[in-house]
């Protein structure tokens, strides 16, 4: 393949998004772990399967950084996911230190990269990427819209029995519980939610979203979702290599858009080859701003955290 992606931790979420990229034909894939032999054995696994599903992706696996030079893309999944009781937040001491290792080596080997940031609490991680990458805003997102908004599809298509291919849906703001769903942005077929459900059934689906993360580690009690989670950072690392300049929900630093400053969140963006090639600005109630606003404050406590801990 022309293009190279490392995926960064062979866990559940990296395996997963190696095995899409791959099977995909998107790219070359290189995944890489501390643990010995398991990013080896993992692609060894996907290479074996390539006859089957007909792909000529070849995939490397590796514990150092030297397989992953001029990766295009770095999707950054290592660290802890969370398990029973614990929160996305509470897990930052320790992945802030994981993603500050890992971008460092990142960018040695790969300086042109675009980071795809997957690790929890998403939007802080995506702080320490940007600040230890020193890359351009352009080239350091963070997946979490995407999974968030997919969610949200999926339980409208269930509600109405319909399609998930006729739904669109936005969900904005930090990867946590104050994530801001817009149902007035989110429509089957075109139609807006809002004329074809009850608020009190809107409510009940929005409600759900916000809880998905939680929904699935309270069934799977090891660990947290990858399925949706790989399906979403590939769907970003799609639009990338392929240039396709898909409007998504990622989170970005922002600069004064939707008044708010220095800052990663949840908003609309162009993804194409140079990364984040425009931040959407839509126009949002003095509600859908307020809730926006309300969880900018939540990642902004977050990032007071991370400054005590580099402290
Ligand atoms: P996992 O535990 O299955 O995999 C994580 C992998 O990272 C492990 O294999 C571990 O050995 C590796 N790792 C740890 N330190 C490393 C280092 N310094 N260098 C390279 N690899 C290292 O966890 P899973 O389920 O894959 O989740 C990964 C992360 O993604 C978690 O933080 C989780 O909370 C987050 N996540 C974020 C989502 C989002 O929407 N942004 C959705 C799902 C998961
Ligand atoms: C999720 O939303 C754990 O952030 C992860 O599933």
């Amino acid at each position: 393949m022309d293009k190279k992606v490392t995926v960064v931790g062979a866990g559940h979420v990296g395996a997963t998004a190696a095995q899409r990229l791959a099977e995909k034909e998107l790219c070359d894939v290189v995944l890489v772990d501390i643990i010995e032999g398991v990013p080896q054995g993992k692609a060894l696994d996907l290479t074996e399967a390539a006859p089957i599903e007909k792909h000529d992706a070849h995939l490397t696996g590796a514990n150092a950084y030297e397989e992953t030079a001029g990766s295009d893309i770095v999707i950054i999944t290592a660290g802890i996911p969370r398990k029973p009781g614990m929160s996305r937040d509470d897990l930052i001491s320790t992945n802030a230190g994981i993603m500050k290792n890992v971008t460092e080596q990142v960018v040695k080997h790969s300086p042109g990269s675009i980071l795809i940031i997957v690790s929890n609490p998403l939007d802080a991680m995506c702080h320490v990427a940007f600040d230890t990458s020193g890359f351009p805003k352009e080239r350091v997102m963070g997946m979490a819209g995407v999974l968030d908004s997919a969610r949200f599809r999926a339980f409208i298509a269930m509600e109405l029995n319909v399609s998930v291919e006729n739904t669109h849906a936005f969900v904005l703001g930090g990867h946590g519980d104050t994530m801001v769903p817009l149902p007035r942005y989110s429509t089957v077929a075109g139609i807006p939610i809002t004329e074809l459900m009850t608020e009190d059934r809107i409510e009940a689906l929005v409600e759900r979203t916000r809880n998905g993360g939680a929904e699935i580690v309270g069934l799977l009690k090891t660990g947290s979702a990858y399925y949706a989670p790989a399906s979403a950072a590939v769907e970003m690392a799609e639009s990338i290599l392929k240039d396709k300049k898909k409007i998504l929900p990622c989170a970005a630093y922002l600069q004064g858009e939707y008044g708010l400053q220095d800052l990663f969140i949840g908003v609309p963006v162009k993804l194409g080859s140079g990364g984040i090639e425009d931040i959407v600005e839509i126009r949002l109630s003095e509600a859908e701003q307020a809730a926006l606003n309300k969880s900018a404050a939540a990642v902004q406590e977050l990032k007071e955290v991370l400054k005590k801990l580099k402290a």
